[in-house]
């Protein structure tokens, strides 16, 4: 049987594997949906600890980049190779019946590295809550809660999950301009208290060259690697700074 991860030469390799070093990478991937061309000869490595920015314009394949690495969808080209990853999809995609420990708790509850009773998960989940400055609002249901603070309760759903390989699909997109700020400030210190490999797909380049340590900047669909920029500034990093404009800048003149 021939399968369309079928390298050229007709020996068959596998659509994806976990890698042992921890290691994201990513060779010639290609994924269409029908007529739709998402996603062409996209190669990358991320090594691990890495936080990489993934930005692109609307249409152009982050999504289903991310979904290939999580393993919820497969290449009809080239090859993914990553350790576990997990996904904070686009949107909080909270459960509106639970309160903030529940709903945080829940990567616990489902799948993953065993299944944990709801005291053994809330004991879990409390000190990541409180980790992000949700220590009061445990019982609270999403409808009551902030915006920003909807995205802290998915992120540490997402966290919870004890995934090596975190996939963030614009988790700030929704959040007004300081919300967003404070959003990014404490990802910043999640990640420096407990680093893990980050790819974080925004719109949002200033935010790319704030929290990441590299930018991948895609092309319209079909998305393709158009650049990819080291990001070499310490943090703490201030949009004023003037290594981040000049990268902001680069990072949008590739954009266009
Ligand atoms: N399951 C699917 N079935 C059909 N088409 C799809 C599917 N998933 C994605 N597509 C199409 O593939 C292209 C890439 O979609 P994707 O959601 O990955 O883009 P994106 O860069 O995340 O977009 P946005 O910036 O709007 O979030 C789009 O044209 C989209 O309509
Ligand atoms: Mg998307």
């Amino acid at each position: 049987m021939t399968t369309r991860t079928q390298a050229r030469d007709g020996r068959p390799r596998p659509a994806s594997g976990r890698t042992d070093d921890g290691a994201l990478r990513l060779a010639g991937v290609g994924r269409s949906f029908g007529a739709v061309e998402a996603l062409r000869d996209v190669s990358l490595e991320v090594p691990a600890g890495e936080v990489v920015a993934v930005v692109g314009p609307s249409g152009c394949g982050k999504s289903t980049l991310l979904e290939l690495v999580c393993g919820l969808q497969r290449p009809d080209a080239g090859t993914v190779q990553a350790p576990r990853a997990v996904l904070m999809p686009q949107g909080d995609q909270l459960l509106p019946w639970l309160g903030a420990l529940d709903n945080a708790a829940l990567a616990l509850r489902v799948g993953g590295d065993g299944r944990m009773t709801r005291q053994a998960a809330r004991e879990r989940a409390r000190p990541v809550l409180a980790a992000l400055g949700l220590d009061g609002f445990a019982a609270v249901r999403p409808a009551q809660l902030s915006g920003g603070m909807r995205q802290r309760v998915a992120f540490a759903r997402t966290l919870l999950a004890g995934a090596p390989v975190l996939c963030l699909d614009e988790p700030f997109g929704a959040l007004d301009a300081i919300t967003r700020a404070d959003a990014q400030a404490w990802l910043q210190d999640a990640l420096e208290a407990e680093p893990r490999t980050v790819l974080l797909v925004t719109h949002d380049v200033e935010e790319a060259v704030l929290l990441a340590d590299r930018i991948v900047v895609l092309s319209p669909r079909p998305g393709r690697v158009v650049a990819d920029l080291p990001v070499a500034l310490p943090h703490p990093r201030a949009a004023t700074d003037p290594g981040v404009v000049a990268l902001r800048q680069q990072a949008l003149e590739r954009l266009r």
